[in-house]
C-alpha cells in the first residue's frame, strides 16, 4: 500500500504511535527489530521536559483502559539536532522510515520544530496538538486541538517551511463537538497536510483505587485515557474524519487497539493505517509484532 497523494507512504499499515519508549536511541533500535516498517519517533518538545512525578501511569489492563500524565519527557532540540542524522541513517539502513512527532508551547515553537525535522531529513513530521498532560504553575497549558486559530497558525507555518519532501501530519485530539471537528477537517483540509493522525489520549480522565485516592498524582489525579476504552472513539473520529477530508489527505486511527481484529475496523472504517501506544507501552517494543499479520 502507498499513499502518494499524501506523500507518506506505508507499506505496512502499523506502527507505533508516539509515547513514552519512543524517544531514544535505544528505543529507536527497539522499534527498528520490529516488523514495522515506519518509526514514530517523540514527541520531541523544543526544550528538553522532565516526566511529571509519579505515579504518571496507571496500565489498567484489567479495567479496559490506560491513564497517564507523564508529559512528554524528552531531550530536547539540541540533543535531536545532534543525534537525528544518526537516527534517520539508522532507520534507512534497516530499510524503514522514520516520522518525528513534535510538540510545541507556541506557534513559534512548531515553527523552530519544523525547521528541525526538515534539516534532520525525517521522513515525515507528525505535530502533536494533543498532549493534555502538560501543567505550568499549576495551571494545565491549553491543548492546541481546541484552538483552530492556533491550529491555522501551525499549519501555515508548516505550509511555509516544509516542501512535499518532508511531508507532515496533524495528530489531534478526540473531538466530541461534531461542528469543532468540522471546522478542523476544513482548515485541515485548505492545508498541505498529508492528512490527520487521531487521536491522542481523552483529556482530563480520572480513576481512584479502592482506597479513594487517585491512581495518577499531577494535575489533581487528571490524566489522558488511552487503551481499549479509547476504540469506539477512535473509530469514531476516523470515520469523520475520512468523510470530510478532501480524499488526497489520509487519515490514521490511533486508540485502543490491542488485538488485530482492531485494526480491521480501523482500516474500514476508512483508516490508511494505525499506531499504537497503550499495547507496547504495557507489552513492550517487541508487542507491535502480535498485530501484524
Ligand atoms: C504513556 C503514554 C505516553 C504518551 N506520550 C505521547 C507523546 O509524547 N506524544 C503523543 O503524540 N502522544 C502520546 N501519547 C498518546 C498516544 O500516542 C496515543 O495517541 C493514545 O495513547 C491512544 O492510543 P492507544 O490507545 O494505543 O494508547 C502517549 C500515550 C501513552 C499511553
Amino acid at each position: 500500500m502507498s499513499y502518494k497523494s499524501s506523500g507518506i507512504k506505508i507499506n505496512i499499515p502499523v506502527m507505533n504511535a508516539a509515547c513514552s519508549i519512543t524517544k531514544s536511541m535505544e528505543d529507536l533500535e527497539a522499534l527498528l527489530a520490529t516488523r514495522a516498517d515506519t518509526v514514530v519517533l517523540g514527541s520531541v518538545t523544543w526544550l528538553g521536559r522532565q516526566a511529571n512525578p509519579e505515579p504518571n501511569w496507571f496500565a489498567g489492563d484489567d479495567q479496559g483502559f490506560a491513564l497517564n500524565s507523564v508529559s512528554m519527557p524528552n531531550e530536547g532540540h539540541e540533543w535531536y539536532q545532534t543525534n537525528l542524522p544518526e537516527m534517520v541513517e539508522r532507520t534507512h539502513a534497516a530499510g524503514k522510515r522514520l516520522l518525528l512527532n513534535v510538540a510545541g508551547f507556541s506557534t513559534d515553537e512548531y515553527s523552530q520544530l519544523a525547521e528541525m525535522a526538515k534539516n534532520g531529513n525525517v521522513d515525515g513530521v507528525e505535530f502533536n496538538l494533543g498532549c493534555p498532560n502538560t501543567v505550568e504553575a499549576g495551571w494545565q497549558n491549553p491543548i492546541f486541538s481546541f484552538d483552530v486559530d492556533a491550529l491555522q497558525i501551525v499549519l501555515r507555518g508548516a505550509d511555509r517551511i516544509l516542501s512535499p519532501k518532508t511531508p507532515y501530519m496533524v495528530k489531534l485530539s478526540p473531538y466530541s463537538n461534531p461542528a469543532e471537528l468540522s471546522r478542523v477537517a476544513s482548515v485541515i483540509g485548505e492545508s498541505k497536510a498529508g492528512g490527520v493522525v487521531t487521536t491522542n489520549t481523552f483529556p482530563n480522565s480520572y480513576w481512584q483505587n479502592n482506597a479513594g485516592r487517585a491512581v495518577i498524582l499531577p494535575n489533581n489525579g487528571l490524566a489522558g485515557m488511552s487503551g481499549e476504552a479509547m476504540l469506539p472513539i477512535g473509530l469514531g473520529q476516523v470515520k469523520q474524519f475520512r468523510q470530510q477530508l478532501p480524499e488526497s489527505k489520509i487519515v490514521i486511527g490511533v486508540g485502543g487497539i490491542t488485538r488485530p481484529e482492531h485494526i480491521e475496523q480501523y482500516l474500514r472504517a476508512g483508516a490508511a493505517a494505525v499506531q499504537v501506544a497503550t499495547y507496547i507501552v504495557r507489552n513492550g517494543h517487541q508487542a507491535i509484532n502480535d498485530l501484524i499479520m
